[in-house]
């Protein structure tokens, strides 16, 4: 099966064959309505009706892989989308080194790829549930556009990792398939499986840093999975990367066009000191300081999603076969890592510790590490727009022990620039690290729609191109005209 022309013969896109696969697909049929009953219930506040301009998949090759067109987002053609197979696919790393991929889910790593589908799941309806209510106080029709892409996609990639369920699980994955309807982002009794999936994501500079920071971690971990022995995890995993990009820049372009707009403001009003935050804010922008706290807190939100540093998990599913590293088939070593160590931060009574730890036993940090080398890719561009407008301050990462909640950290008060700091010093200075009620309040009070074609709310940049080439006053989204 090396389809990669998207069927169109059955309710659900696909180039897995699914009209030749009634047991699946009568599975995914019944699966349906659920679905559409959540993303009613918890998907996007409102704008249901409206046209969006969105993207929807049509090919899975790499030109051409989308078309565009006005859609209420309801109908959507919501796809199971699978990277063309690769003949004769070798497993490259663990201890089925050199065998062929399994296209069958081997029964000793049963349980295993099904824990690492469901948490991966999970994750993808929570972010919509996250940024329901962001459609209202959208800065642009192409802001709200972008919004609802990334919704959709993070639907579709629910849609993803449940086919895999469906079909290679039995009826203990379809099973989970429902449960990944019922958990919801926040919710007491039945929260999402993982922390920064449950906290909220009130306001649009929030969503950048959602998409910059956490979608990124998302990158890492598909990145991970795409190099899995498990032949139809992989090739999922290697489409949903192309619809993944995608979010990232949206985040990383909307913090800069957030930046953008705080330079070009300050320099217009003659305003050189990044620090003068009063008068700053006066001028309906957010201050440099206070996107430095956002970039602290999503930044560490977004590491905990790694895990701990030393993991066994990590060191099990690697020996396996079953998640790989970060472009593993690049790296030049023995992909067995039995011998092997990685150096780490440790914190043991009130100290940072540098040690070398078991390569196995570190490939959370490993893949975090990969992730953080992968961001400072977008702090670079932020930076050179802060340069271009000849502002004195530099936005950067904080130390990896800031603000930890999970990990060798969790327990320290470490400061942005990584100095040890008491519980006293941490509690009088937390609020020049993280962002204050105050700064969420400030914020908040910016977040005033802007629905007219091509105009843009007052704290927000216009961005440099339009989405698929369209002119500047593009109507991306028909609010009413439906
Ligand atoms: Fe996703
Ligand atoms: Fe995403």
């Amino acid at each position: 099966m090396l389809n990669s022309q998207v069927e169109y013969d059955t309710i659900i896109p696909n180039n897995v064959s699914l009209s030749s696969d009634k047991r699946v697909l009568k599975a995914l049929e019944r699966w349906h309505p659920g679905y559409i009953d959540w993303w009613k219930d918890l998907g996007p506040v409102g704008f249901q009706e409206s046209l969006v301009y969105l993207r929807t998949a049509i090919n899975v090759d790499r030109d051409g892989w989308a078309t565009f067109d006005y859609v209420k987002m309801p109908d959507y053609r919501w796809g199971i989308l699978l990277a063309p197979q690769k003949e004769n696919r070798i497993i490259p790393f663990g201890d089925h080194k050199g065998e062929p991929a399994w296209q069958e889910v081997p029964g000793e790593y049963r349980s295993m790829l099904r824990r690492l589908i469901v948490i991966q799941g999970d994750t993808e309806p929570a972010s919509i549930e996250q940024q329901r209510f962001l459609g209202s106080t959208a800065p642009s029709l192409y802001d709200m556009r972008n919004l609802f892409q990334v919704n959709v996609e993070e639907g579709r990639h629910l849609w993803a990792m449940v086919y895999l369920l469906q079909k290679y699980f039995g009826s203990d994955g379809r099973e989970e398939a429902n449960e990944l309807l019922k958990r919801q982002s926040g919710s007491e009794d039945a929260p999402r499986m993982l922390g920064a999936f449950n906290e909220s994501t009130p306001d649009w500079l929030s969503f950048f840093m959602f998409t910059a920071f956490t979608d990124r971690d998302g990158k890492m971990q598909l990145e991970a999975l795409a190099q899995s022995g498990f032949d139809p995890l992989s090739r999922t995993c290697r489409f949903m990367l192309t619809e993944e990009a995608h979010h990232m820049f949206v985040g990383e372009n909307g913090v800069r066009r957030v930046i953008k707009k705080t330079c070009e403001t300050m320099q217009k009003a003659g305003i050189t000191d990044p620090f003068d935050i009063n008068r700053i804010r006066e001028l309906g922008v957010i201050d440099l300081p206070t996107i430095q706290k956002k970039i602290n807190l999503h930044y560490s939100l977004s590491l905990d999603l790694f895990g701990s540093e030393i993991s066994t998990n990590a060191a099990n599913t690697y020996t396996a076969s079953v998640k790989g590293r970060f472009w593993e088939t690049k790296i030049k070593d023995d992909h067995m890592l039995k011998n092997d160590t990685y150096p780490i931060l440790e914190f043991d009574n009130g100290k940072i510790l540098r040690k070398d730890a078991s390569a196995l036993l570190s490939l959370n940090m490993r893949l975090r590490d990969d992730y953080t080398k992968d961001t400072a890719v977008s702090m670079k561009r932020w930076n050179r727009t802060i340069e271009e407008y000849q502002i004195k301050f530099e936005m950067s990462l904080p130390f990896e022990g800031f603000n930890r909640k999970i990990g060798t950290f969790m327990n320290a008060n470490i400061s942005p620039s990584g100095d040890v700091l008491s519980q006293e010093t941490w509690e009088k200075d937390k609020n020049k690290f993280l962002p204050t009620n105050d700064d969420n309040i400030f914020i908040e009070s910016l977040m005033l729609p802007e629905t007219e074609p091509g105009k843009y709310a007052g704290w927000i940049a216009a961005p440099d191109m339009g989405i698929d080439n369209q002119p500047g006053d593009f109507e991306y989204v028909k609010i009413h005209d439906a």
